[in-house]
């Protein structure tokens, strides 16, 4: 399939109020990642999510399904960046900087910039020099981010602990840098997750937000992701 702009995916679906049987599955498996991004994620994940995938007795054929749909997420995640014309980018939880990465290439040539937190710094190194210029990583939780950033963000990604509260500390501690029309994408919408309900909530209260599946995580659990339109309100 030719490469597709989100809003003629079908399953792509606008939800104004919470309902579990209208989570909506994106087909992450008709997406063709260009090999810039396909790279990015083996050198830089692969290796993690192949001890993920035997930590968690996954058989070989289960895996590669797996990561036949989890290299497709980063790539995914620029398409909506682009689709709603996302410049500055803000992540927390970094980890080995896979979509941090990710988004870094998605903004070269274009004059935004990602910056990025995580309470500890596990970058693949390959990568820092290559995207030195529009990427920024801070090392510490979204309170030292928000300090650290200076533009308006378009597209936050909130990424990093998933104990109850903490998401809701995280979008409390970036409020102040939404810019007049952001994004904020939230993974793991999983009811496994104790960011679970911070999550649900958010939703309840912000309404015009979209659910949808990005496959399955190295775990075999299925992953759900969120995404809500425009300024939060807590
Ligand atoms: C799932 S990983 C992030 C993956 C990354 N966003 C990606 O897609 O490539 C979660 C990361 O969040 C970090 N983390 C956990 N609690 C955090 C906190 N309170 N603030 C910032 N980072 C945190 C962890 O150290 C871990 O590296």
């Amino acid at each position: 399939m030719d490469k597709l702009t989100i809003t003629s995916w079908p399953d792509w679906k606008d939800y104004t109020s919470f309902n579990q049987e209208q989570i909506g599955a994106i087909d992450l498996f008709n997406i063709e990642v260009p090999k810039e991004y396909a790279k990015i994620w083996k050198d830089v994940s692969m290796a993690v999510q192949i001890k993920k995938a035997r930590t968690h007795k996954l058989s070989k054929d289960k895996m590669l399904e797996c990561f036949k749909q989890l290299i497709k997420r980063p790539y995914f995640l620029t398409l909506l960046a682009e689709e709603y014309n996302c410049k500055n980018i803000a992540e927390v939880g970094t980890a080995e900087g896979l979509q941090f990465y990710s988004f870094a290439h998605y903004l070269q040539g274009k004059s935004g910039h990602i910056w990025s937190c995580d309470l500890r710094d596990v970058r693949n190194k390959t990568y820092t020099e290559k995207y030195a210029r529009n990427s920024t990583f801070c090392l510490g939780g979204s309170k030292r981010l928000s300090e650290v950033i200076d533009e308006k963000i378009d597209l936050f990604y909130i990424d990093a602990s998933h104990q109850k509260g903490a998401v809701l500390d995280d979008v409390k501690n970036l409020l102040n840098q939404q810019s007049e029309n952001p994004v904020w994408i939230f993974d793991d919408f999983d009811e496994r997750f104790g960011c679970y309900e911070d999550i649900r909530s958010l939703c309840e209260k912000n309404k015009n937000f979209m659910v949808y599946r990005v496959g399955d995580a190295a775990s075999g659990n299925p992953n759900h992701q969120v995404v809500i339109f425009g300024r939060i309100l807590l």
